[in-house]
């Protein structure tokens, strides 16, 4: 099979895509003035870029800016469920090259990525290096039957060839980022990938801040329901679990944490949270949310204790947290509410509701994280890409930390834009920073 220009849903949709393209761009100033630096300096100019994302409107603002810079880009979905397919469409009507579509199957998912991989990419840019570990594997000829579907898209090209032309890759998010120190660690990282969710910049926003609203605005939209009051137990007291459990109090909700971790743990006590083991909070919550990175945080036992109507939704990466074989083994029954809702009916005849098949319920069930969120981790994956394209060929092949002037420069054009002051130090302050002569 050969190479598609694109594969998406359904090409009309362009028109109603390319209006919100446009109002996500109004809230990504700093992406936007990368944007123009980059359409005057072209520090992209015959670059292939092979990138594995979510398709939202944001990412509709990263891949122009990265055109804009001079790169052609090759664009598949990095979750069968999150593609917004309007965006897509005004993709492809722009030229891009995108592979993806809302719903689509574990097949198409990975022949999707097979196309960008055809592409051979220059940089790669993943989120849950899903398009990175299909290359390991190629090239490492371990073939499941999920690498198969992207080698079919392959032909002759090798798993050699692919990775002979990548200069670096950057990587958005946390389990991506555990996948790829795992590479590394058994020192089979076949080139340097920048940590871009671990900057500061994005980390201490993008996880909690965008996360932490976005999986509320997931929940409330797909099942419209009050969060004031609800008994709400939140799995993981990480970036993105803090952010959501004080947005959920912020709403009203009591908010138990499930944390396996004993500082994150203690944090979250001091920070006013109950604290509990799932199988005690399984017994009273209203709602779940895991947000850990883990495997099967919510499984059989609890499914046995929960009150009926209980909601279950997960703002982790992958759709793995919840057990959804124990859920579909202990039930008698499953009904589809909606788009978003899979009641699953048990023996005992009490309801659990599934939100957005136990994937991202941000992603699933809404639009992804604010724009203005987006607008850093954007910016630090389009500088990050420059960052490769600059030092080729002289970058160690391991897990990089984004560098701090990147982080830094971020930071300070995303305050600019919100018209904020930064305060500077007077060069008494540097020097007694700088000095341990002075005391008490
Ligand atoms: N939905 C989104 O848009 C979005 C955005 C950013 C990150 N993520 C994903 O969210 C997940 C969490 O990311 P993070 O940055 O918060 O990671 P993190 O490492 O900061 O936090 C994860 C927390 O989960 C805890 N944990 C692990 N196993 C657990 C278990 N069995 N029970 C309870 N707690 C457990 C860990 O101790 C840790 O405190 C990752 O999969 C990440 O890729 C999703």
């Amino acid at each position: 099979m050969g190479l598609k220009d694109y594969w998406i849903k359904d090409q009309s949709l362009d028109s109603i895509g390319d209006k919100k393209i446009r109002w996500a761009e109004r809230e990504m100033p700093v992406l936007r003035m990368i944007r123009e630096r980059f359409s005057k300096e072209k520090p992209l100019k015959n670059i292939r870029i092979g990138a594995c994302l979510h398709i939202t409107k944001e990412t509709a603002v990263l891949v122009k800016t990265l055109r804009d810079g001079g790169a052609e880009v090759y664009l598949c979905a990095s979750n069968p469920l999150s593609t917004q397919d309007d965006v897509a469409a005004a993709l492809v009507n722009e030229g891009f090259h995108v592979y993806g579509w809302r719903g689509m199957n574990q097949k198409e998912y990975y022949e999707c990525i097979g196309h960008v991989l055809y592409s051979r990419p220059n940089v790669t840019i993943d989120d849950g290096a899903d398009l990175v570990t299909s290359i390991h594997k190629i090239r490492y000829g371990i073939i499941s039957s999920e690498i198969q579907h992207a080698i079919s898209i392959l032909g002759s090209v090798t798993g050699e060839e692919i990775v002979k032309n990548i200069m670096g890759g950057c990587e958005e998010t946390t389990t991506g980022v555990y996948r790829l120190r795992s590479l590394s660690s058994q020192g089979k990282l076949l080139y340097p990938i920048i940590a871009v969710n671990d900057a500061a910049s994005k980390s201490l926003f993008d996880n909690p801040v965008g996360t932490g609203q976005s999986a509320l605005d997931g929940i409330i939209r797909a099942t419209g329901t009050l969060i004031a009051g609800k008994d709400i137990v939140v799995a993981g007291y990480g970036r993105v679990g803090s952010g959501i459990a004080v947005k959920a109090r912020g709403l009203g909700a009591r908010v138990t944490i499930v944390e396996v971790d004993p500082i994150n743990a203690l944090r979250a006590a001091m920070e006013g949270f109950r604290v509990e083991s799932m199988s005690t909070a399984a017994k009273h919550g209203d709602i779940f949310i895991t947000a850990t990175g883990n495997i099967n945080v919510i499984r059989r036992e609890h499914f046995q204790v929960m009150k009926d109507d209980a909601i279950l939704a997960n703002a982790g990466h992958f759709d793995v947290e919840i057990c959804k074989k124990d859920l579909e083994e202990q039930s008698v029954r499953v009904e589809t509410v909606t788009d978003c809702i899979t009641t699953y009916v048990m023996k005992d005849g009490r309801r659990l509701h599934l939100l957005g098949e136990g994937r991202l319920v941000n992603l699933a069930c809404a639009e992804g994280h604010p724009s203005a969120v987006m607008d850093m981790s954007f910016s630090l994956q389009a500088l990050s890409s420059e960052y490769i394209v600059k030092n080729r060929g002289v970058l160690p092949v391991e897990v990089i930390t984004v560098p701090r002037e990147i982080d830094l420069t971020v930071a300070k054009l995303k305050l600019a834009s919100m018209g904020l002051e930064l305060e500077e130090l007077t060069d008494e302050q540097k020097k007694y920073l700088e000095s341990w002569h002075l005391g008490t």
